[in-house]
């Protein structure tokens, strides 16, 4: 066992050494006038495919609004679909892009095993991956090329525990998937609920892979807590709230209090009744009342067949945003470092508000919004009520 790792570790550092080697002897990354390749990989098959099609959709609006030339080069985005659950698939798709096509940045990344994965390429290869969708705290940290777009969990959770220890919740039962974003949540969850003065009275967590949310519903029932907490990563909500609607939770007294990522607004329509008056917090709504967003979603739902905008769409427009700026500031210049010290700092209005990148950690700052589905014109929206601006992310 212990041959076979260390043997396996080797393989692994000679194929980096490769990509570095063919990374510093591309030719074309000495001239500025050849295309800038963008290297995004996205589940576009299997469980997640909603991610990685609402990030490639942002993405190619991004270049239809904003021209496919940024600083004299000709923007050439190349999709790859790692079918979402594979971390060597996403690594080794990364190398290739590194090696083969020559991409100066990569992007996308649907989910936080994937990003911890690929992170090592990038620091080898000095590449830019700019993290649109993973949500786990600790990413940026796994390498000094990583910038995040997209948002992180204790980002969003906490201004929920905040919320519901001032809104008469005493009791609060959490469930959530069991991988490094949904321990973030757990965790974040639970210490800043205790102190608001609330308590969590069980901690369930689901697994990754093929979830049956029944049997966990029913202990939540039969523990009547006054509300039940969850994260699930996008695409999974709705599987939770047909559950919780069919057990009658709800008319045994117990809310449903959640991150956005439970009502993504991609299948909030199919979810439909089951979320009506639910309360999540999230840095996106497409219901967001700028006229940015107005434009964002109007745009969105135009180029895509009605497609509404989720926040993962907005995590991959964001990203296109700052990949622009900040070869703008590099002249058109495509070197990993500059790149990376360009977006520090980087400020903007966005579709869900105004956001930055904090020049210490990269990762994103922004608003924070607690919102209530309520339906209008036969359609369901998450409605934002209040807001917590410039949230850093406080670490899990
Ligand atoms: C993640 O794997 O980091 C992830 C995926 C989907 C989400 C949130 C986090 O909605």
């Amino acid at each position: 066992m212990k041959r076979r790792n260390s043997s396996a570790r080797r393989r692994f550092i000679t194929s980096l050494a490769a990509t570095a080697a063919a990374a510093a002897w591309s030719p074309r990354s000495a001239f500025a006038a050849d295309p800038l390749r963008i290297g995004l990989i996205l589940p576009l098959t299997g469980p997640f495919a909603s991610t990685g099609r609402q990030i490639e959709a942002a993405c190619r609006l991004y270049i239809a609004r904003n021209g496919d030339t940024v600083a004299g080069r000709k923007v050439d985005l190349m999709v790859k679909d790692d079918t979402g659950l594979a971390p060597e698939t996403t690594k080794r798709i990364a190398q290739e892009m590194v090696v083969q096509e020559h991409v100066a940045i990569l992007a996308g990344f649907g989910l936080t095993p994937l990003a911890f994965a690929t992170a090592p390429v990038a620091t080898e290869a000095k590449v830019p991956m700019i993290v649109m969708a993973a949500a786990t705290s600790v990413i940026p940290q796994r390498s000094p090329f990583i910038v995040r777009s997209g948002f992180t969990l204790p980002q969003v959770t906490a201004p929920m525990a905040e919320w519901a220890a001032k809104n008469k919740i005493k009791k609060v039962v959490t469930l959530v998937t069991d991988y490094g974003p949904g321990l973030d949540a757990e965790k974040t969850f639970v210490k800043r609920f205790a102190e608001g003065g609330g308590s969590v009275s069980d901690s369930l967590r689901t697994p990754l892979r093929s979830p049956d949310y029944a049997p966990f519903l029913q202990r939540v029932k039969d523990a009547k807590p006054d509300a039940l907490f969850v994260f699930v990563p996008s695409g999974e909500g709705t599987a939770v709230l047909k559950q919780f609607a069919e057990r009658g939770l709800r008319e045994s007294g117990i809310n449903l209090i959640c991150t956005g990522d439970v009502l993504d607004d991609d299948l909030l329509d199919t979810i439909g009744q089951p979320a009506l008056g639910i309360v999540s917090s999230h840095h996106y709504s497409a219901a967001h009342p700028s006229p940015e967003n107005k434009a964002y979603v109007d745009g969105f739902m135009k180029a895509n067949g009605g497609m509404r905008p989720n926040f993962h769409s907005v995590g991959g427009y964001d990203g296109m945003h700052l990949i622009y700026e900040a070869v703008k500031k590099t002249g058109g210049a495509a070197d990993g470092e500059k790149i990376v010290a360009a977006m520090k700092g980087m400020a903007w209005t966005s579709p869900r508000g105004p956001m930055s990148i904090d020049p210490a950690t990269r990762d994103v700052i922004q608003n924070v919004y607690i919102r209530k589905v309520e339906s209008r014109d036969g359609h369901y929206w998450n409605v934002e009520f209040d807001k917590i601006d410039n949230v850093k992310d406080p670490g899990a």
